[in-house]
């Protein structure tokens, strides 16, 4: 037979930005010729209907989406997980069989948890900034605006009642203030054990294809008159009058698709000689150390379940960044951003130069590169300071022997000495439980070495004594130390605490976690962290007036702002990843590639028995597709960490999944956003509905949702 093969033009932009979505309006067109299909102000308006209302800021750095009108919010599961460690035990290890309440009595307060919701955003910047020059000094310029944020916040909170909070735009050149409600009573609903919900561990992190059901889902509850209130038993849950449809059809490739939430930081106007420090010292440096202190983890972490329990949590936090470093220099190499900076830089400054009305930017070049190159030094023996001395555990918790220390300076003794010391003792228990001195020992002799190699000449003189006392011998030294602090283990700290007389103190100060401590502070408070301060100060006001520059030099671009963890629309399309030829991968997973990778013996790839079986008879309720079960899906909308959690949304703004991670190729979106390699990942939501309802049992939260598409079935309610 013969195949015809028509060339379709299909549109291949995936875009670049995130907007704020006050300002969307200015992309109607371009958002409605990609595919959007409903009016901008359903997606942001100020009267309380708009999709803002429904869009949550998680905890304290991710997203989170409302999907009922009882408050229900759904986020990622690594942004449940802190709460979830608070009620796991060996009784009830919610990370090993998960998490389902059966109804609202049994759902979990979790204590510190907040989820904020953005009402209404307004640029306030001539408010701000009315008559404050651009040039002046910046000590001046800071207290002035400082004063005018905070009369301005107090107005809009005494008008509105609500909170209220201005923060700065392209780099200070805007100011937005953003009307808000912080809710604190919420409480877990439901979390898919760890074979599901962090599905892949750090092996699949960061990349693609991708098998995490990586989702959670919790209820924000409110007081009487649904406004926040502390936690009470009596509290109702939060009744949402905007909240997420969700949509069961699916997608196909080139389908529009937004991203609704707060992504953290970006850099995207950062000049070639900033961009230079990061992947040049700041990546590869922290990379090699936690190379080293991952490798010695994981070696101690295979030989011991204890160790590992104790670990696997920090782990998967230090490796996270470590991952995504490695992909960040990657990507910028590949894409010679650096090549692109330069050019961009030549171009800048030959109109910076020409343009009489920019007076102010002819400079602003020189001075970054001057001001960058001068903190090269001082940036490296810095980032050794950080990650590889205060990369060992014991070196960083020596902090904690300050408390210690200023229980002394009380001047107590007997049973009032020993009382205050045993609660200090009591905070320093957290640290202990998730702590193997022999594990951090090895880290020590491991690290040590890289910091006296590569940081030679620049090493605390406490450092170098005790290297030359033990004879240049790490080890040798290593063991010391261990040997004798008491951070060594909980009993040790204990037992100081019950027999601690006032002359004890001297026993503190000359433990070696202390000492090296301190030794290190002393060294970065004289020489680093003033210089860093006053780099970081001069950097802030060039960096200010070079985002003007950028924007008054192509006026007809629409610029959007760095990353501020505040509320942003990121749109883009259901998009596969070929960067170098064709896709490897569809841009979609399904359960048969999960149960595929299924092996019982590895900690992260095992596939929970009850997920083997709905797989095996194929019983995927009204959420499959022609018996298959999608899982995650690929597109190109940028997104940043903070958005994990975030809604994705369809041409209508209805919910087809939740956002997770980015692919390996593309970690660089933080500088620079390549339209070939730049792809976020989120889990679908039928995967999500089909684990709540089929795996989970929790049908009676399905009945709360309002959703739409898919089979007939679908219109019937899931059974109680
Ligand atoms: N990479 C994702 C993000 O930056 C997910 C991290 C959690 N998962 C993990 N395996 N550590 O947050
Ligand atoms: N995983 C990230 C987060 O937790 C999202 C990302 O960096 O793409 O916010």
């Amino acid at each position: 037979m013969l195949l015809i093969s028509f060339s379709i033009q299909i549109k291949t932009t995936a875009k670049e930005g995130m907007w704020i979505p006050a300002t969307l309006k200015a992309h109607e067109k371009d958002m409605k010729a990609e595919g959007l299909e409903i009016p901008i102000d359903k997606i942001y308006n100020e009267n309380g209907t708009g999709l803002n209302n429904a869009v949550v800021l998680f905890g304290r750095g991710c997203t989170g989406e409302i999907i009922s009108t009882k408050g229900l919010v759904l986020t990622n599961h690594h942004c449940g997980y802190g709460s979830v460690q608070g009620f796991s035990n060996t009784e009830n290890d919610y990370f090993a069989n998960g998490f389902w309440a059966k109804n609202m009595k049994e759902e979990l307060p979790c204590k510190g948890l907040t989820v904020t919701f953005i009402r209404r955003m307004e640029n306030v910047t001539d408010k701000v900034l009315a008559g404050i020059g651009d040039t002046i000094r910046d000590s001046i310029r800071d207290t002035l605006i400082a004063k005018r944020i905070s009369a301005i916040e107090k107005d809009y909170m005494k008008s509105t009642g609500m909170d209220a909070s201005i923060k700065p735009y392209f780099k200070g050149n805007q100011y937005w203030i953003a009307i808000t409600q912080t809710y604190k009573d919420i409480r877990l609903v439901g979390f898919p054990p760890n074979g599901i919900g962090a599905f892949g561990g750090d092996v699949e992190n960061w990349m693609w294809p991708r098998h995490t059901g990586d989702f959670s889902m919790f209820r924000v509850y409110a007081g009487q008159d649904n406004s926040p209130a502390d936690y009470a038993a009596t509290n109702k849950p939060y009744n949402a009058e905007s909240f997420f449809h969700i949509n069961v059809s699916g997608y196909k490739e080139g389908d529009f698709t937004m991203v609704y939430g707060f992504p953290g930081t970006t850099e995207e106007y950062i000049s070639s000689y900033a961009l230079k420090q990061v992947y040049s010292i700041a990546d590869p440096i922290s990379i090699a150390c936690r190379t080293r202190k991952l490798d010695v983890w994981s070696k101690h972490m295979d030989l011991s379940r204890e160790t590992f329990l104790k670990y696997t949590s920090k782990r998967a936090g230090v490796a996270n960044g470590w991952k995504k470093w490695q992909g960040e220099v990657a990507g910028l190499k590949v894409n010679d951003v650096m090549g692109k900076k330069q050019a961009f830089e030549k171009s800048f400054q030959a109109w910076a130069v020409a343009d009489k009305a920019a007076d102010y930017a002819a400079d602003l070049l020189p001075q970054m590169r001057t001001a960058a190159e001068s903190m090269d030094q001082l940036l490296t023996e810095d980032l050794y300071n950080r990650e590889a001395a205060f990369g060992v555990e014991l070196i960083s918790q020596g902090a904690a022997l300050e408390n210690v220390i200023k229980c002394f300076r009380l001047n107590l003794s007997g049973d009032a000495l020993t009382d205050t010391l045993k609660k200090v003792m009591k905070g320093m228990e957290w640290f202990s439980k998730n702590y193997d001195a022999a594990t951090d020992k090895d880290v020590f002799i491991s690290l040590m070495t890289v910091y006296f190699t590569k940081n030679a000449y620049s090493l605390p003189p406490y450092f170098k004594e005790q290297y030359l006392a033990h004879g240049q011998d790490i080890i040798n030294w290593a063991y010391d130390i261990y040997n004798t602090t008491l951070l060594a283990s909980q009993e040790k700290l204990n037992t100081f605490a019950e027999n601690a007389i006032p002359a004890d103190s001297t026993k503190i100060l000359k433990d070696p976690a202390w000492q090296l401590y301190n030794a290190l502070n002393i060294l970065r408070k004289g020489k680093i962290v003033a210089a860093l301060n006053d780099y970081n100060a001069r950097m802030k006001y060039l960096n200010r007036l070079y985002m003007k520059a950028q924007m008054e030099k192509n006026k007809t671009k629409v610029f959007y702002p760095d990353a501020n963890l505040t509320l942003r629309v990121s749109y883009g399309q259901v998009k596969g990843l070929k960067p170098d030829g064709p896709a490897k991968y569809s841009y979609q997973t399904t359960l048969g590639e999960v149960v595929a990778l299924d092996d019982s013996t590895s900690d992260i790839f095992k596939v929970p028995k009850k997920l083997k079986e709905l797989y095996r008879t194929r019983d995927y309720g009204r959420w499959g597709v022609n018996g298959t079960m999608p899982v995650a899906f690929l597109a190109s909308n940028h997104t940043s960490g903070g958005n994990s959690g975030s809604p994705v949304l369809n041409s209508k703004g209805e919910l087809i999944g939740t956002n997770f991670d980015r692919a390996f190729e593309g970690t660089m979106s933080d500088y620079y956003f390549d339209p070939n390699r730049c792809r976020n990942i989120s889990v679908d939501i039928r995967y999500t509905l089909f684990i709540i309802d089929k795996f989970g049992g929790a049908g009676w939260l399905i009945d709360e949702m309002d959703i739409a598409g898919g089979s007939q079935k679908a219109k019937v309610k899931s059974k109680k």
